[in-house]
This record gives C-alpha cells, structure tokens and sequence, in this order.
C-alpha cells in the first residue's frame, strides 16, 4: 500500500471519462483499491474516485457518516464501500444545494446542488452485483464521486459561482445552528 499523489483541479486526467473495469476481482484492482483508501484516509476524505490518483479507470470508493449523514431515513448513510463500474439512476427530480470540498480541489469550498434520491449500481472486488438507493448526504457523495469518472469536478456543478470559497472563510457561511467546531473536520471527497 502507498499514499498517491492526488491530482489537482487542472490536471486532464480529471478532466476525461475514466475506462471501465473488465475484471473487478483483479489482484491489481484490489492493490489500487488499497492505494486509494490509504491515500483517502491521509488527506481525510470521505471518498475517493481512482482517476485523483491518477488512474483513469471507473473505480470509487466512499462511506455517508457523521452529522450530515444523521437522519430518521437509514439510506442517507451508508459504511465504506467499493464500487466497480458504477451506474446512477436518479429517483425523481428534487435537488438540494450544500456544501462540498473535494480532495482534488484543496482549500476550497463549494455550495453544489444534487439530487436527493437515487439508486446505484455496480460491481464489488468479490465482483458480485451491489445495488442501493441512496438518499441526501448519501446520495450527493455518490454523485461526486460517480462525477469524477465523467471529468466532471463540482465546481462545474455549481449554479452560483459565488459560493465557491476558501475553506478558512467557511465559518461565514454555515448555518447559524450549525458552529464551525462541528464542521471543522468535514471530509472532502
Ligand atoms: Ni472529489
């Protein structure tokens, strides 16, 4: 296992569609699953897609916990998973704006709107079919990560570029329920 160098904002292998994975249950796949989570817990993100270490293949891995994930609907929280080949299929046509950091766009934040509720499908390492509904925090990090194997980074995402700000401002921003102590250690994806 190893830390990666994660690609920045800018970067073209953040930019183009990531290939797909013709055998999840590669010794490779798992080796760079490894590489990715190691990588992920260092930088202290939530979620990791493969090509923000470089490798352009359609490989994700993510976990919805913490306050945001908190909820009366068991579906906006989900454990660490690994996800081959994902697939989205959105569950109507509600959208929700909130804030998001990405480990490839460091210091910043953005206010990213993001369906609610979807169901996604893929591939694990043991290459058996998961699928899963997933609802608000869930569901919008599972946006983020299935974004980066299109090329698509959240700052292209965002209807008011005005809410694209430096982490350290965030403060400003939140809501006045919510103090900057309990946000100060939010992942990034
Ligand atoms: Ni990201």
């Amino acid at each position: 296992m190893a830390i990666r160098k994660i690609a920045r904002m800018g970067h073209p292998v953040l930019a183009r569609p990531a290939s797909p994975i013709a055998d999840p249950t590669a010794p490779a796949v798992a080796a760079l699953v490894a590489d990715m989570i190691e990588t992920m817990e260092d930088a202290g993100g939530t979620g990791i897609a493969a090509p923000q270490i470089h490798e352009p293949v359609r490989l994700v891995v993510f976990e919805a916990g913490g306050p945001r994930a908190a909820g009366p609907d068991p579906r906006g929280a989900c454990p660490r998973t690994v996800l081959v080949n994902p697939e989205i299929e959105i569950l109507g046509e509600a959208m929700e704006e909130d804030w998001e950091g990405c480990l490839s766009v460091p210091g910043l934040r953005g206010r990213v709107p993001r369906y609610l509720h979807l169901r996604y499908r893929g591939l694990g390492l043991d290459g058996r079919p998961i699928e899963r509904e997933a609802v608000g925090f869930h569901a919008r990090v599972v946006q983020h990560e299935c974004d980066h194997l299109d090329g698509v980074l959240y700052p292209a995402r965002m209807r008011d570029p005005g809410a694209l700000i430096f982490e350290s401002e965030w403060k400003h921003h939140l809501p006045q329920a919510a103090s900057a102590r309990d946000h100060k250690k939010e992942p990034q994806t």
